[in-house]
């Protein structure tokens, strides 16, 4: 059942001219404008898309797009899909799975999330290095998730240390700030409680968000090397504790944006 609607959908997709790409990438909130770095030969609405899920979260625009970016044929989701949102953690990842289908060989994620290191401030940058699950699900389990692939996937490398290294050796070349660390992923969709951000601090985690966690697991599954980048929105201190609105996060993430656009176009040169 599944296979066969992964496989209209993917089939649909190459119908469209969407044939060769060989990355991935997953633009997170506030952080579209990757896009228009493109040259776009193909974008398609998930709505268009047969088995597509549709995004709902108004401010991401719910797109899958296709073109050359730094001279590497690319495929594009501008808008994800959230466990907050209602989806299941199937549709959360059916992206992931669609683009895998169509033949990339590396996966670029991009979110938005909130400093836990304390260190770590506003508008600043985190590879991910490792994460913690907290959103109690898992997009490998369900009936049928064996015929994917290893449902017991390994997490020993769930973010490739030489995609890493490269995205490392850039920040440093392009004098970008670029900090390291560990991403919890959380359901919400309501922020943490001052006793929550408390406990993230003694997990240890550095970022806190509602996402990239089940793509990565399903990237894993797949034996797709990805890694990923937080763009650091708010600043998590339980003492001293603001108000944050999602404008706020939205408005952070655009300032951020270049830096991770530069990155993230680089690293496309060497892959
Ligand atoms: N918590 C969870 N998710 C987030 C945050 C946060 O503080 N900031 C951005 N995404």
């Amino acid at each position: 059942m599944k296979a066969q609607q992964l496989k209209e959908t993917i089939d649909f997709l190459k119908s469209k001219g969407i044939t060769s790409p060989e990355i991935g990438i997953v633009l997170g909130t506030g952080l579209g404008k990757l896009v228009n770095e493109i040259s776009i030969e193909k974008e398609i609405s998930y709505s268009e898309i047969p088995n597509f899920p549709e995004a709902t979260v108004e401010f991401h625009s719910g797109k899958l797009i296709y073109g050359e970016l730094s001279g590497k044929k690319v495929v594009v989701m501008s808008g994800r899909f959230h466990l907050y949102e209602g989806y299941n953690a199937w549709e959360v990842t059916y992206g992931i799975r669609t683009m895998h289908g169509l033949g990339i060989k590396n996966l670029l994620i991009s979110n938005a999330a909130g400093a836990i290191n304390l260190d770590y401030k506003k508008g600043d940058l985190m590879l991910i290095e490792d994460h913690i699950n907290l959103q109690g699900s898992s997009p490998l389990a369900f009936n049928g998730a064996n015929n994917f692939g290893n449902i017991f996937a390994d997490m020993l490398e769930p973010y490739s240390k030489e995609i890493n290294i490269k995205l490392n050796l850039i920040a440093q070349e392009q004098k970008i700030q670029l900090h390291k660390g560990v991403y919890t992923s959380v359901l919400g969709p309501q922020l943490e409680t001052r006793a929550e951000y408390r406990m993230l601090q003694i997990l240890e985690t550095d970022a806190v968000g509602m996402s990239t966690v089940p793509e990565v697991i399903v990237a894993k599954q797949l034996n797709l090397p990805c890694a990923a980048i937080s763009v650091l929105t708010d600043e998590c201190d339980p003492e001293n504790l603001q108000p944050v609105d999602i404008a706020e996060i939205i408005a952070i993430a655009g300032e951020a944006e270049p830096n991770m656009i530069t990155l993230f176009k680089e690293v496309i040169k060497v892959l």
